[in-house]
């Protein structure tokens, strides 16, 4: 099959090759793989892989031989999946218990957009608790987690404040829907009761540092590469426990199927949109990759199979 195979030899690590089909086992479908979306994580994985591995976690697609054992959708159906790695192919064997079937009226394109950077907003905010009327501040929200983090937080009921790095970021995080958006946490002087951070170092310091008493602050990402350095004292002073969660939205998870289920309903209803950024077809997957890590990317990466 095709696929966009590991190659530390060319821009963005990845280009078109031939993979080996996969063979899917008792409980996963086939899937004819149409789109797929470019994570933070799989640059890391491009430059750590082996040659000719095929990387990728989204996929969306038909699915061309249902699950031996009777089990998820029947072949015909357009479906959408997470999977730990193979998602950069043409064909994909896929677990029934991390797809969703995609509504009608949902393009398969934005649908390959959900399994990780939406199901992750979303994990993290119901991590944090209650949103209506909570303050909810969301770093690195021109990124494809905190785009949606932004939206969903806004829809939950939140205050929500995004940070952004440029100014292109920042009109675009306020059009998602961000009652403020900032270049920084520093420059917010009200206490949150909400962090979703995608960034880590400086920013995750200085926005726990903004959490009101019993506030949480959920750690999806350290997109900076950098340390973070609490000062003396920082973590003391908190009558009600304020605390630093971590997120997790990888493989095992259990309630896959579930998340990807409200997600693809709220797109499907108008209420979530998808933030799209960068479009192509996948031979162009340098330029996404080069987009992505020169923080020139808003939003998601939407690769098109073929
Ligand atoms: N825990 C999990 O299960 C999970 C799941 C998905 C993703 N993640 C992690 O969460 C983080 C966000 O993921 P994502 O897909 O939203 O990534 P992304 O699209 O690259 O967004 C990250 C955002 O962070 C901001 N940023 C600030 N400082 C940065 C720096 N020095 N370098 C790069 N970006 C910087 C950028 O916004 P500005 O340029 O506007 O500042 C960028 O838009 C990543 O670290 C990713 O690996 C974790």
């Amino acid at each position: 099959m095709r696929a966009l195979i590991v190659d530390q030899e060319v821009p963005g690590r990845l280009r078109p090759g031939d993979a080996p089909d996969p063979e899917p086992g008792p409980g996963q479908v086939l899937v004819e793989v149409r789109h797929t979306s470019l994570n933070a994580a799989e640059l890391y994985f491009a430059e750590h892989g082996a040659p000719g591995q095929v990387i990728g976690f989204d996929s969306a697609g038909v699915v061309v031989r249902a699950a031996a054992n009777g089990a998820g959708p029947e072949a015909g159906s357009r479906v959408v999946g997470f999977g730990e790695g193979g998602g950069f192919a043409a064909l994909r064997a896929l677990d029934v218990a991390d797809l969703a079937v995609v509504p009608d009226g949902v393009d398969l394109g934005e649908a390959a957009t959900l399994p990780v950077a939406a199901g992750t907003a979303l994990r993290a905010l119901e991590q944090a608790g209650p949103l209506l009327g909570r303050r909810v501040l969301v770093t690195g929200a021109s990124g494809g987690v905190g785009g949606f983090a932004v939206q969903l937080a806004a829809l939950g009921g939140a205050y929500v404040i995004g940070v952004a790095g440029s100014a292109d970021g920042r009109r675009w995080v306020g059009e998602l829907g961000a009652d403020e958006v900032v270049a920084g946490p520093q420059e917010v002087t009200d206490p949150v009761d909400i962090v979703i951070d995608n960034v880590g170092g400086t920013q995750l310091v200085a926005a726990y540092r903004l959490l009101t008493s019993g506030g949480n602050l959920q750690s999806v990402g350290w997109a900076s590469g950098g340390d973070a350095v609490l000062p003396v004292g920082s973590t003391l002073g908190s009558p009600a426990p304020r605390s630093v969660v971590s997120v997790y939205n990888g493989g095992g998870l259990t309630d896959r199927r579930a998340q990807l289920d409200r997600l693809l309903a709220l797109v499907a209803a108008g209420k979530l949109r998808v933030p799209v950024g960068w479009r192509g077809p996948w031979d162009k997957v340098a330029d996404a990759v080069a987009a992505l890590s020169e923080r020139r990317l808003w939003g998601k990466a939407v690769l098109d199979v073929g």
